[in-house]
Protein backbone atom coordinates (compact mmCIF):
# COMPACT_ATOMS: atom_id res chain seq x y z
CA UNK A 1 0.00 0.00 0.00
CA UNK A 2 2.70 1.98 0.89
CA UNK A 3 4.58 1.44 -2.69
CA UNK A 4 0.88 2.01 -4.61
CA UNK A 5 0.38 5.26 -2.55
CA UNK A 6 -2.52 4.22 -0.22
CA UNK A 7 -2.97 5.23 3.42
CA UNK A 8 -3.40 2.86 5.89
CA UNK A 9 -5.87 2.51 8.08
CA UNK A 10 -5.30 0.84 11.82
CA UNK A 11 -7.63 0.66 14.48
CA UNK A 12 -6.62 -1.11 18.14
CA UNK A 13 -9.08 -3.48 17.97
CA UNK A 14 -9.35 -5.82 21.88
CA UNK A 15 -12.18 -8.29 21.46
CA UNK A 16 -14.25 -10.80 18.33
CA UNK A 17 -16.94 -8.25 17.64
CA UNK A 18 -15.67 -4.96 17.58
CA UNK A 19 -12.88 -6.80 15.34
CA UNK A 20 -15.65 -8.14 13.23
CA UNK A 21 -16.76 -4.59 12.41
CA UNK A 22 -13.69 -3.32 11.63
CA UNK A 23 -12.29 -5.86 9.36
CA UNK A 24 -15.98 -5.78 7.37
CA UNK A 25 -15.64 -1.17 7.29
CA UNK A 26 -12.44 -1.76 5.64
CA UNK A 27 -9.68 -1.10 8.35
CA UNK A 28 -6.66 -2.59 6.90
CA UNK A 29 -4.86 -3.36 10.00
CA UNK A 30 -6.14 -4.65 13.79
CA UNK A 31 -3.67 -3.56 16.40
CA UNK A 32 -4.07 -5.60 20.18
CA UNK A 33 -2.91 -2.80 21.55
CA UNK A 34 -1.78 -3.00 25.41
CA UNK A 35 -3.88 0.04 25.72
CA UNK A 36 -6.34 -2.16 26.79
CA UNK A 37 -4.88 -2.10 29.93
CA UNK A 38 -5.98 1.59 30.26
CA UNK A 39 -9.33 1.00 28.46
CA UNK A 40 -10.38 -2.22 28.87
CA UNK A 41 -8.98 -3.12 32.37
CA UNK A 42 -9.20 0.63 34.00
CA UNK A 43 -5.60 0.59 34.90
CA UNK A 44 -4.03 4.20 34.67
CA UNK A 45 -1.07 2.74 32.71
CA UNK A 46 -0.01 -0.13 30.62
CA UNK A 47 2.35 -1.53 32.69
CA UNK A 48 0.10 -3.75 34.55
CA UNK A 49 -0.84 -6.10 30.78
CA UNK A 50 0.64 -9.56 31.37
CA UNK A 51 1.63 -12.03 28.55
CA UNK A 52 -1.49 -13.72 29.01
CA UNK A 53 -4.05 -10.77 28.45
CA UNK A 54 -1.91 -10.26 25.08
CA UNK A 55 -2.83 -13.76 24.17
CA UNK A 56 -6.21 -13.51 25.03
CA UNK A 57 -7.31 -10.45 23.70
CA UNK A 58 -5.56 -11.51 20.69
CA UNK A 59 -7.08 -14.61 20.60
CA UNK A 60 -10.43 -12.95 20.65
CA UNK A 61 -9.75 -10.37 17.69
CA UNK A 62 -8.20 -13.26 15.57
CA UNK A 63 -11.70 -14.93 15.75
CA UNK A 64 -13.42 -11.90 14.14
CA UNK A 65 -11.22 -11.37 11.78
CA UNK A 66 -11.30 -12.20 7.86
CA UNK A 67 -9.52 -10.00 6.18
CA UNK A 68 -7.26 -7.76 7.90
CA UNK A 69 -3.49 -8.04 9.20
CA UNK A 70 -3.48 -8.06 13.34
CA UNK A 71 -0.73 -6.95 15.37
CA UNK A 72 -0.51 -7.41 18.57
CA UNK A 73 1.70 -5.63 21.60
CA UNK A 74 4.29 -7.28 23.32
CA UNK A 75 3.82 -6.22 27.01
CA UNK A 76 5.82 -4.23 29.70
CA UNK A 77 8.85 -6.27 30.53
CA UNK A 78 8.19 -9.01 28.02
CA UNK A 79 11.16 -8.56 25.56
CA UNK A 80 14.01 -7.16 27.72
CA UNK A 81 16.24 -9.38 26.57
CA UNK A 82 16.74 -11.21 22.67
CA UNK A 83 15.87 -14.16 23.37
CA UNK A 84 12.73 -13.64 26.46
CA UNK A 85 11.39 -11.59 23.41
CA UNK A 86 11.54 -14.46 20.86
CA UNK A 87 10.44 -16.82 23.57
CA UNK A 88 7.09 -14.89 24.10
CA UNK A 89 6.89 -13.41 20.48
CA UNK A 90 6.39 -17.13 19.89
CA UNK A 91 3.99 -17.71 22.05
CA UNK A 92 2.14 -14.71 21.43
CA UNK A 93 1.28 -15.62 18.00
CA UNK A 94 1.45 -19.28 17.56
CA UNK A 95 -1.09 -19.13 20.82
CA UNK A 96 -3.24 -16.50 18.94
CA UNK A 97 -2.94 -16.40 15.37
CA UNK A 98 -1.84 -12.45 15.24
CA UNK A 99 0.18 -12.40 12.64
CA UNK A 100 2.70 -9.36 13.39
CA UNK A 101 4.14 -8.48 17.20
CA UNK A 102 4.68 -4.73 18.07
CA UNK A 103 7.83 -3.31 20.59
CA UNK A 104 8.04 -0.29 21.69
CA UNK A 105 12.19 1.18 21.53
CA UNK A 106 14.84 2.57 19.23
CA UNK A 107 18.33 0.68 18.60
CA UNK A 108 18.33 -1.28 21.48
CA UNK A 109 16.00 -3.51 19.70
CA UNK A 110 17.81 -4.15 16.99
CA UNK A 111 19.44 -7.36 18.26
CA UNK A 112 15.97 -8.39 18.82
CA UNK A 113 14.25 -7.50 15.51
CA UNK A 114 16.81 -9.50 14.11
CA UNK A 115 16.48 -12.31 16.63
CA UNK A 116 12.88 -12.72 16.00
CA UNK A 117 12.81 -11.89 11.85
CA UNK A 118 15.56 -14.54 11.29
CA UNK A 119 12.23 -17.02 12.95
CA UNK A 120 10.05 -15.69 11.01
CA UNK A 121 8.27 -13.21 13.23
CA UNK A 122 7.59 -9.89 11.67
CA UNK A 123 7.91 -6.73 14.21
CA UNK A 124 6.48 -3.51 13.91
CA UNK A 125 8.61 -0.72 15.75
CA UNK A 126 7.01 2.06 18.03
CA UNK A 127 8.97 5.02 18.98
CA UNK A 128 7.86 8.76 20.17
CA UNK A 129 6.22 8.51 23.25
CA UNK A 130 6.07 5.14 24.75
CA UNK A 131 3.52 4.47 26.89
CA UNK A 132 5.94 1.65 28.67
CA UNK A 133 8.38 4.08 29.38
CA UNK A 134 6.17 6.62 31.32
CA UNK A 135 7.70 6.15 34.98
CA UNK A 136 11.02 7.83 32.88
CA UNK A 137 9.39 10.05 30.22
CA UNK A 138 7.48 11.66 33.40
CA UNK A 139 3.99 12.17 31.87
CA UNK A 140 2.41 11.73 28.67
CA UNK A 141 4.07 14.42 26.21
CA UNK A 142 4.18 15.05 22.72
CA UNK A 143 8.06 13.79 21.96
CA UNK A 144 10.99 14.89 19.63
CA UNK A 145 10.05 19.14 19.67
CA UNK A 146 13.62 19.98 20.20
CA UNK A 147 16.14 18.99 17.93
CA UNK A 148 17.83 16.37 19.89
CA UNK A 149 15.42 14.54 20.64
CA UNK A 150 14.12 14.59 17.03
CA UNK A 151 17.56 13.22 15.81
CA UNK A 152 17.10 10.43 18.44
CA UNK A 153 14.12 9.36 17.10
CA UNK A 154 14.93 9.54 13.23
CA UNK A 155 18.32 7.04 14.09
CA UNK A 156 16.51 5.20 15.90
CA UNK A 157 13.82 4.84 12.64
CA UNK A 158 16.39 4.30 10.61
CA UNK A 159 18.25 1.58 12.95
CA UNK A 160 15.07 -0.18 12.72
CA UNK A 161 14.28 -0.58 9.01
CA UNK A 162 17.77 -1.18 8.34
CA UNK A 163 17.50 -4.76 10.71
CA UNK A 164 14.26 -5.30 9.18
CA UNK A 165 11.10 -3.64 11.17
CA UNK A 166 7.82 -4.05 9.02
CA UNK A 167 6.87 -1.15 9.89
CA UNK A 168 6.58 1.63 12.64
CA UNK A 169 4.64 3.66 14.66
CA UNK A 170 5.21 6.70 15.56
CA UNK A 171 3.14 7.86 18.92
CA UNK A 172 2.93 12.09 19.58
CA UNK A 173 5.50 13.60 17.46
CA UNK A 174 5.29 16.86 15.67
CA UNK A 175 4.16 16.63 12.18
CA UNK A 176 7.24 17.70 10.19
CA UNK A 177 8.91 15.02 11.76
CA UNK A 178 6.72 12.10 11.26
CA UNK A 179 6.29 13.92 8.09
CA UNK A 180 9.78 13.51 7.66
CA UNK A 181 10.39 9.81 8.92
CA UNK A 182 7.74 8.45 6.64
CA UNK A 183 9.58 9.96 3.20
CA UNK A 184 12.90 8.60 4.43
CA UNK A 185 11.57 5.05 5.35
CA UNK A 186 10.93 2.34 2.54
CA UNK A 187 8.85 0.63 5.30
CA UNK A 188 4.84 1.76 5.97
CA UNK A 189 4.66 4.26 9.12
CA UNK A 190 1.74 4.42 11.05
CA UNK A 191 0.81 7.85 13.20
CA UNK A 192 -0.72 8.59 16.00
CA UNK A 193 -0.79 12.57 17.42
CA UNK A 194 1.89 12.53 14.47
CA UNK A 195 -0.19 14.53 11.82
CA UNK A 196 -1.27 14.35 8.52
CA UNK A 197 1.77 12.79 6.45
CA UNK A 198 2.71 9.65 7.52
CA UNK A 199 1.65 6.73 5.56
CA UNK A 200 -1.23 5.75 7.48
CA UNK A 201 -3.19 6.25 11.08
CA UNK A 202 -3.76 4.54 14.05
CA UNK A 203 -6.08 5.09 16.85
CA UNK A 204 -7.74 3.66 19.84
CA UNK A 205 -10.96 2.61 19.15
CA UNK A 206 -12.70 3.15 22.16
CA UNK A 207 -11.51 7.31 21.67
CA UNK A 208 -13.11 7.29 17.90
CA UNK A 209 -16.14 6.08 19.51
CA UNK A 210 -16.23 8.82 22.24
CA UNK A 211 -15.86 6.16 24.95
CA UNK A 212 -13.00 6.60 26.47
CA UNK A 213 -13.06 9.44 29.68
CA UNK A 214 -10.95 12.61 27.66
CA UNK A 215 -11.10 12.76 23.68
CA UNK A 216 -7.07 13.31 23.29
CA UNK A 217 -6.54 16.24 21.23
CA UNK A 218 -5.34 14.01 17.95
CA UNK A 219 -8.25 11.97 18.23
CA UNK A 220 -11.64 12.63 16.79
CA UNK A 221 -15.03 11.16 17.58
CA UNK A 222 -16.41 9.42 14.97
CA UNK A 223 -19.62 7.74 16.15
CA UNK A 224 -21.16 11.20 17.31
CA UNK A 225 -21.93 11.77 13.69
CA UNK A 226 -23.23 8.11 12.92
CA UNK A 227 -26.00 6.25 13.55
CA UNK A 228 -23.84 2.94 14.04
CA UNK A 229 -20.19 1.17 15.17
CA UNK A 230 -19.55 0.08 11.98
CA UNK A 231 -20.84 3.07 9.53
CA UNK A 232 -18.10 4.87 12.15
CA UNK A 233 -15.52 2.86 11.34
CA UNK A 234 -16.43 2.80 7.46
CA UNK A 235 -16.12 6.69 7.87
CA UNK A 236 -12.68 6.48 9.72
CA UNK A 237 -11.24 4.04 7.02
CA UNK A 238 -12.55 6.15 4.35
CA UNK A 239 -11.16 9.13 5.77
CA UNK A 240 -7.89 8.00 6.03
CA UNK A 241 -7.67 6.58 2.64
CA UNK A 242 -8.49 9.86 1.56
CA UNK A 243 -5.86 11.95 3.05
CA UNK A 244 -8.76 13.33 5.03
CA UNK A 245 -7.99 12.38 8.93
CA UNK A 246 -5.72 13.46 10.16
CA UNK A 247 -5.94 16.85 9.44
CA UNK A 248 -3.08 19.24 10.55
CA UNK A 249 -5.24 20.21 13.42
CA UNK A 250 -4.91 16.43 14.93
CA UNK A 251 -0.84 17.14 14.90
CA UNK A 252 1.34 19.00 17.00
CA UNK A 253 4.37 21.89 16.21
O1 LIG B 1 -1.40 0.16 22.78
C1 LIG B 1 -1.83 0.85 21.85
O2 LIG B 1 -3.03 1.00 21.65
C2 LIG B 1 -0.86 1.48 20.97
C3 LIG B 1 -1.36 2.56 20.07
C4 LIG B 1 -1.62 3.79 20.85
C5 LIG B 1 -0.44 2.80 18.93
O3 LIG B 1 0.29 1.18 21.01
Amino acid sequence: MKRRGEKIACLTAYDASFARLADAAGVDILLVGDSLGMVVQGHDSTLGVRLNDMIYHAQLVRRGVKRSLVVVDMPFMSYATPYQALGNAGRLLGESGAQVVKLEGGAWLAATVELLGARGIPVCGHLGLLPQSINKLGGYRVQGRDPQGAEVIKRDAEALESVGVAMLVLECVPSQLAAEISAAATIPVIGIGAGPGCDGQVLVVYDMLGISERLPRFAKNFLAVRAGVEEAFRDYAEAVKRGEFPGAEHGFE
